[in-house]
């Protein structure tokens, strides 16, 4: 398999930024990724580069940064389709001593394909006997040709330091991964997946995110809650503003809000809260407890009617049905930060001290 990297898309389009501009290729990122793999017609999801993979064992994936989130997800939607998955950092996969056997498959999520921690994993997985994978972006690339498997997500190009639309083809990749890896090819799921680059398309035409942005830009600390898929979209978001906005922001499993973080709410601190899928009444639980401090929350949600009555704010999404809405969400997401980036006039494409792909461990 190969991904077409046209020479034009290296430029920014119009867009003032290429992170802005990447924002809105998700749409088309989906379709090269679900191309020739997702069938309505036939009712199936084939990968072919998957065609030889064989699990017996148990799945852990390694990633770093907005990958390791993106296998966050990945891991949730193997153990709902029945197979025992776990998610390490990949900078603590040999430090916390994580037994590996010949039955492991081993999976990397790496849009660069060259991450050192994360190839520091794989190579110990590969030397365990283990089987391994990797989710990639990039043809040729260190990991590539290092793992057993190799799967492409067809992102296309990302310039932009902060992920966006590598995460978004790494969560539609680790979908079609979890259904072939679970032989289970629910129609639903398939539905969902062909509608998802035109819903996608939808958030980015109607987000109201750039107001929120503009009304929140002056706040010292951003909180994001979520459950479940969401609890990995709430990481996501809180490290997408850290990144490019340089402000404080910090992403939580919503219930561990009252074990501590709730210290710091008050009603100068945002709350991003996901409510999407079967979390979302235990969600608005932890709305209520945030509210009660005073704390201004901004629901992104599928359900505006039900939820906007406990929030400040609303950012709607299309229901996707539960495993891909929050993908929709975390769009959402990625605007806030960027327009708060974007005001506060910050090196968006580069963000100080950090680097494109992280080669030194
Ligand atoms: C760097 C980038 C992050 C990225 C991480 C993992 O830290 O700044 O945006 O998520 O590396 O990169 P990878 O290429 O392994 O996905």
């Amino acid at each position: 398999d190969t991904v077409d990297w046209n020479p034009e898309d290296a430029g920014k389009s119009g867009y003032d930024h290429y992170m802005l501009k990447e924002i809105h290729e998700q749409p088309t990122a989906l379709r090269k990724c679900l191309r020739e793999r997702v069938s309505e017609l036939e009712h199936e999801i084939t990968v072919e580069e998957l065609a030889t993979l064989e699990c017996s064992g148990s799945v852990q994936f390694v990633a770093c940064g907005t990958s390791y989130h993106a296998a966050l997800y990945g891991a949730r939607l193997l153990r709902e389709n029945g197979i025992s998955a776990q998610c390490f950092l990949a900078s603590e996969y040999d430090a916390q001593r994580i037994p590996i056997t010949d039955e492991t498959l081993v999976v990397g999520v790496t849009q660069s394909g060259e991450t050192a921690d994360t190839m520091g994993a794989l190579r110990m997985a590969n030397q365990a006997g283990a089987t391994t994978l990797v989710l990639t972006n990039v043809v040729g690339s260190s990991a590539a040709r290092e793992c057993d498997h190799v799967m492409y997500i067809r992102a296309g190009p990302e310039i932009g330091v902060a992920a966006t639309k590598t995460f978004v083809s790494q969560q539609a990749a680790l979908a079609l991964l979890s259904s072939e890896l679970s032989g289970s090819e629910a129609p639903a799921l398939i539905k969902h997946l062909r509608g998802l680059p035109d819903k996608l398309q939808h958030v980015l035409d109607e987000s109201t995110a750039q107001a929120v942005a503009e009304e929140f830009v002056d706040a010292d600390a951003y909180f994001f809650i979520g459950r479940g898929y969401n609890a990995s979209v709430a990481l996501e978001g809180a490290l997408k503003m850290k990144e490019i906005t340089y402000k404080h922001a910090e992403g939580f499993a919503a219930g561990e809000l009252k074990h501590g973080p709730l210290a710091l709410v008050t009603d100068q601190t945002p709350v991003f809260a996901l409510v999407t899928g079967d979390t979302a009444a235990k969600t608005i639980g932890s709305i209520k407890e945030v509210e009660a401090r005073g704390a201004p929350v901004i629901a992104v949600t599928d359900r505006p009617a039900e939820v906007g009555q406990y929030a400040s704010h609303v950012l709607e999404v299309p229901d996707a049905g539960p495993y891909l809405t929050p993908i929709l969400a975390n769009v959402q997401l990625q605007l806030v930060s960027y327009w708060v980036a974007a005001q506060l006039g910050r090196s968006i494409d580069k963000p100080r001290n950090l680097a494109k792909s992280v080669t030194v461990d």
